[in-house]
Parts: C-alpha cells; sequence; structure tokens
C-alpha cells in the first residue's frame, strides 16, 4: 500500500480546475464545431484524391489525433485555426495498416475502414476495444463489410479486411442493423458511396451527424438519399471529387451549456446552434420548468430558481442523447424531487454518480437506471471526472456548489469541449487551468457508495 506522499512523489503534474461555485452566467457563449461530425468528416478525405476544405472544425485532442492518422497513411493535410485542408492522393500500394497507438487513442478512426477499402484491396486496423463507458462491439461494422463483399478476419488483435471478390471493388447490397450504431452506419455508408451497384441501409443511425456526413458526400459526387432517417439509399458511383464544406455546430456542447444555465440557476444565450437537433434536450429542460426560446440560428434560456425532477431515458436520435445523461444527472441533483435517470445505450456509463455522491447528492443506482432526490446544495470537492461527458458533468456540478472544487480528467474533457474553461470564464465564471501535483490522488475512493432507499418524498427540496 502506498504512502500518501510516495504517491505524491510518484505523480507527474496534471491539469486540473479550479472551479467557484455558486456562480452565475450571463451572456452569449459561441459553440464550435460538432466533434462527432468533424472526426467522420475527415476520415471521409480518403474517399477522394481532391482536396477537401473543412471549416468549423473545434480544437480539440480527438481531431489532432485524428489527424496524426490521416497523416501516418500518407495524406497532406494544413490547419490554419478551425479550418482544415486535407488531400489523400498521396495514398499509394495495395494495402493499408493503422497504427495502434492512434486507433487505441481514438476509437472513432475505425470508420477509416469504409473508405480505405474503397482505395485498396487490404486493410489491417487493431480492434479498437472497449472503453471506459461500455465494450463497445464492432460486430455491426464487420457484417456490414462482409455484406459489401469484404472479407473481414480477425487476427492477432487486428481487424484484417480484404476485398476478393473478382470485381475488386465492393459490391452493393441490403443491409438490416440489428442495433442502431452511429459508427457502423458511417463505416457502410461511406464505402457503399463508391460501391459496384445500389446498397440499402435499413436501421440506420439518424444522428444529425450523419446527415452532415451524407451532405458533404453529395456534394463530392455520392448520389445518398434518406440519410436521417432509418432508410438510407445509396447508389455507387465511379469516384469523388474535393469539395468545402462546413462542420454543423456541436449540439452536445450545445446541450452541456444549456444544462450549465439551469444549474446555475441563470440566463445564457446560445449560438450558432441547430435547435432542431436538441428537441429532446430543450423539452425536458423546459419540462424542468426553463423557459427556451428559438431563433433560427440561436437558443436563449431562462431557467427557475427552482427546478423541477424530470425522468429521462437516453435513447438513439431523436431521443435524449446518452452524451448528455451525465451533465443532466449533476442538474437533476439540485433539483426538487425525484428523477430517474436511464441509461440504455452503454452499459458503463454511470462513473459520475459516486463523484456526484461525494458532492453530497442523493443518487440510489440500480443497474443502469439512477434514482436522484435533489438537494439544497452540493458541496464543493476536488472531482475526477471518468471519461468525456463526466468530466464535463463534474465541472457544472461544481458551479452549482457551495465553495471551490477541484476537477481533474481534463484529458478528457480536452477531447471534446474546445476552451471549455475559457468559454465559462466569459460567462462570470471564475474557474483557472493550473498544474499540480494530483491533488485528488488524496482523495479516499470514489466507489458508488450504496444508499438507503430515498425514492421518498421527504428528500430535501432544492
Ligand atoms: C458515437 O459512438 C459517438 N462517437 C458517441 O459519442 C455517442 O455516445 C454514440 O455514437 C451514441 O450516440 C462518435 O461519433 C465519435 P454506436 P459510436 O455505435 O458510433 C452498440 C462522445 O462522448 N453497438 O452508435 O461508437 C454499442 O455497444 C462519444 O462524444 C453494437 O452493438 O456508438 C452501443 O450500445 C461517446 N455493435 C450502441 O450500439 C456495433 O458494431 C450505440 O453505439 C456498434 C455499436
Amino acid at each position: 500500500m502506498h504512502s500518501v506522499s510516495s504517491i505524491l512523489k510518484e505523480d507527474s503534474l496534471l491539469p486540473y480546475l479550479r472551479v467557484e461555485g455558486k456562480s452565475c452566467l450571463s451572456g452569449h457563449v459561441n459553440i464550435s464545431g460538432a466533434k462527432n461530425s468533424a472526426l467522420v468528416l475527415m476520415a471521409a478525405s480518403l474517399l477522394c484524391k481532391e482536396t477537401l476544405v473543412l471549416n468549423n472544425i473545434p480544437k480539440l485532442t480527438d481531431i489532432d489525433v485524428m489527424t496524426n492518422i490521416l497523416k501516418s497513411l500518407g495524406a497532406n493535410i494544413k490547419r490554419n485555426k478551425n479550418k482544415l485542408q486535407i488531400n489523400a492522393s498521396g495514398l499509394n500500394g495495395n494495402q493499408k495498416e493503422l497504427p495502434y497507438e492512434l486507433v487505441h487513442a481514438l476509437r472513432a478512426s475505425l470508420v477509416c475502414i469504409g473508405p480505405l477499402l474503397t482505395r485498396f484491396e487490404e486493410v489491417k486496423i487493431p480492434l479498437p476495444g472497449g472503453c471506459r463507458i461500455g465494450a463497445r462491439p464492432i460486430d455491426e461494422h464487420i457484417n456490414g463489410l462482409q455484406a459489401l463483399g469484404v472479407n473481414v478476419r480477425i487476427k492477432d488483435e487486428n481487424i484484417i479486411a480484404k476485398i476478393t471478390n473478382p470485381l475488386r471493388k465492393l459490391i452493393g447490397t441490403k443491409i438490416n442493423f440489428k442495433c442502431k450504431s452511429v459508427g457502423a452506419t458511417e463505416t457502410i455508408l461511406m464505402a457503399a458511396t463508391l460501391a459496384h451497384g445500389t446498397t440499402i441501409i435499413e436501421n440506420a443511425a439518424e444522428e444529425p451527424e450523419i446527415q452532415d456526413l451524407a451532405n458533404m458526400l453529395n456534394k463530392m459526387g455520392a448520389n445518398i438519399k434518406g440519410a436521417g432517417s432509418s432508410q438510407i439509399n445509396i447508389e455507387g458511383v465511379n469516384r469523388l471529387h474535393g469539395c468545402i464544406h462546413r462542420v454543423i455546430p456541436d449540439r452536445i456542447e450545445a446541450g452541456t451549456f444549456l444544462i450549465a444555465s439551469a444549474i446555475t440557476r441563470s440566463p445564457l444565450t446560445l449560438s450558432p446552434v441547430i435547435p432542431h437537433h436538441l428537441e429532446s434536450v430543450i423539452s425536458k429542460l423546459e419540462e424542468a420548468g426553463c423557459l427556451i426560446e428559438q431563433s433560427n440560428e440561436q437558443v436563449k434560456i431562462i431557467p427557475p430558481q427552482t427546478i423541477n425532477s424530470v425522468d429521462i431515458t437516453t435513447m438513439p436520435y431523436p431521443g435524449f442523447p446518452t452524451d448528455l445523461q451525465a451533465p443532466y444527472m449533476a442538474l437533476m441533483a439540485t433539483a426538487r424531487g425525484t428523477s430517474k435517470i436511464k441509461e440504455t445505450i452503454f452499459e458503463k456509463r454511470m462513473q459520475h454518480v459516486g463523484e456526484l455522491q461525494r458532492m453530497g447528492s442523493k443518487i440510489q443506482l440500480q443497474g443502469n437506471t439512477a434514482f436522484v432526490s435533489g438537494v439544497k446544495s452540493l458541496k464543493a470537492t476536488s472531482l475526477t471526472g471518468g471519461d468525456l461527458r463526466s468530466s464535463a458533468a463534474m465541472v457544472l456540478a461544481s458551479l452549482s456548489a457551495q465553495g471551490i472544487s477541484i476537477v481533474e480528467g481534463l484529458s478528457h474533457l480536452d477531447r471534446g469541449y474546445e476552451n471549455f474553461e475559457d468559454k465559462l470564464s466569459s460567462l462570470g465564471v471564475n474557474i483557472s487551468r493550473s498544474m499540480i501535483k494530483s491533488p485528488n490522488r488524496m482523495k479516499k475512493n470514489t466507489k458508488i457508495l450504496e444508499q438507503p432507499n430515498i425514492v421518498s418524498s421527504d428528500a430535501e427540496v432544492a
């Protein structure tokens, strides 16, 4: 057992945020380009030998990793602020392999396999494996590629995909996904654009990021109909060309800031946003008592002093997004009454419960369902985000807590939120980033505490 001082000695310096609680926000926050769109649009550059220009690319570590992956494949990439120019004409040879350390750093790199198979007869990608929020299986990706005429096998922790049919091309077909998978839909959608014949995807994921991808692919010369619905039709074409495309605003970042407004009980204006992409979140926040005004590219939220507890169940789009479940739970921890929060997409996406309990929240976890009874005030403390969205939830909870909190786990936060603390600071929050020996290593434990049955009416009202 290490002594505390020896742990501190061993610690490297860690970045952390110092957050002053009982914050009030005011003004307007600029929403960045969508991470989960930008990543797949970057992968789509592999589908052609001309330059793809992407505007509104957010400055995130995930984008840096995808940039390095494309460079490792031989693509030429130039970045100027939020603009990326990618030219993948330089890829050569008849087979391609993605580097393990980069794939391991970014699961989303799996979607490169589809575009690469339109250029190379054999592609080798390390198995991305699971992550902190779940096993993240890839059977839908593999089944879809096999349906397109690709021989896919797993050998020594690698996916080896080989086109063996006499045409030496992907062959269009009908694919019916067992479950709605964003990544698998994107993989097959991109591969099918240059397949021989027609591909129909049934039970496709309907997320806005898939629509954004299809819109760009059609600008590149693809022939796609139905993206954003559960059935997508793709007529294979011979070639795609470059284009200029602007990434859609990040609906998850926008939802995070809507919740930041609600948890601090202070009004906020956000733009640019596409209100339609936020419908499920907006309707839950309105049920919780918030007044929300929408115009074409802007949303204004005016929260009440007392937030009502409102149940959610995470679902594929257009349902309530799993990526906002953790931030939303932080809000419900300060609401009046008890809410039921059910996570149906990922099996291990409740790591924030233990940290919220350490702040004094009353949460009872039964499998992937949390019963949250609001408390008058959360207690500031030292917190660690276990994944991207739970890190954001820790910051939001700290905005509301009494006192000054320390939030670690910024390597997760920086994957998905561009200039997060700068944006909060410009809204009036006293927040700063420092480097120090990890203060949280002093923390005893973050396991989720078994709590007596709290689903009762006598919980303190917030
Ligand atoms: C995308 O991940 C997003 N990531 C995730 O955002 C998001 O949470 C998720 O979609 C759901 O909306 C990117 O776009 C880069 P899935 P993805 O395939 O594509 C099961 C964030 O915080 N499944 O839609 O990996 C899977 O287990 C990240 O920004 C299979 O069973 O998610 C899960 O239960 C986290 N077989 C469900 O589908 C498969 O082959 C949804 O996963 C693939 C998925």
